[in-house]
């Protein structure tokens, strides 16, 4: 395997939205089947995962349609890491830890769980952000659906300006997905 790294794996809209503003992913389903896109690679080199709150509420609402899909109400066999500054139910059978504050103290923690694997940050875009922020996030890997969403929760609030990220491949799947991959330019 590659040198290990911190991506941010996700779906959005083509107009820059990760979720409906009531946080519906109703519009990515009929898009793509993880079964067929980049997903089973992809999370088989993940050692580690981490998401804010509203993600893992997400997961907690809409346990039904999860178990449908994946059999498991929690699908993740990695460790991951819930940010909240909240109190939280737990998924029985889930290998969760709660955490609040500063990302590099959870990322050195993500990094020894993970030891040579790759480290996913699942979302939203503003917890992705601020990995950017500390000089932690090595990948966005981003499947661009072919819908808009007017509003909703943004794919990546920052201001990435220079260095620009650096394009490294483009893969259409079918006609109503494309998944970019980009690198962080590090050395700032
Ligand atoms: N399209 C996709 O593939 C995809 C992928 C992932 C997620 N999603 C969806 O996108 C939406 C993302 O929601 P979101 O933008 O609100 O982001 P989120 O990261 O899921 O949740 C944000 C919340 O996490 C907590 N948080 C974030 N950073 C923290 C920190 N450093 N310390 C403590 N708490 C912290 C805060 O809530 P509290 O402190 O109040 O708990 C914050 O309001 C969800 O609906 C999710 O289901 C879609």
């Amino acid at each position: 395997m590659a040198e290990a790294k911190t991506q941010y794996y996700t779906a959005t809209s083509l107009d820059g939205f990760i979720a409906t503003e009531d946080d519906s992913l109703d519009w990515l389903f009929p898009l793509s089947d993880l079964n067929t896109s980049s997903y089973p690679a992809f999370i088989a080199d993940v050692g580690a995962l981490a998401m804010g709150s509203t993600t893992y509420e997400w997961m907690l609402r809409n346990a039904e349609a999860v178990i449908a899909e994946t059999g498991s109400p929690w699908p993740y066999t990695q460790p991951a890491w819930i940010f909240t500054s909240r109190q939280l139910p737990t998924i029985p059978g889930a290998d969760i830890r709660f955490v609040s504050g500063g990302v590099p103290a959870v990322h050195a923690a993500m990094r020894a769980a993970a030891v040579d694997k790759n480290i996913w940050i699942v979302g939203g875009g503003d917890l992705a952000g601020q990995f950017h922020d500390a000089g932690l996030l090595d990948e966005l890997i981003i499947q661009v659906g072919s819908v808009t969403l007017g509003k909703g929760r943004p794919l990546f609030p920052r201001r990435v300006l220079n260095p620009v990220l650096r394009l490294a491949s483009v893969r259409q799947m079918g006609t109503s997905m494309v998944e970019l991959r980009y690198e962080v330019e590090k050395g700032r």
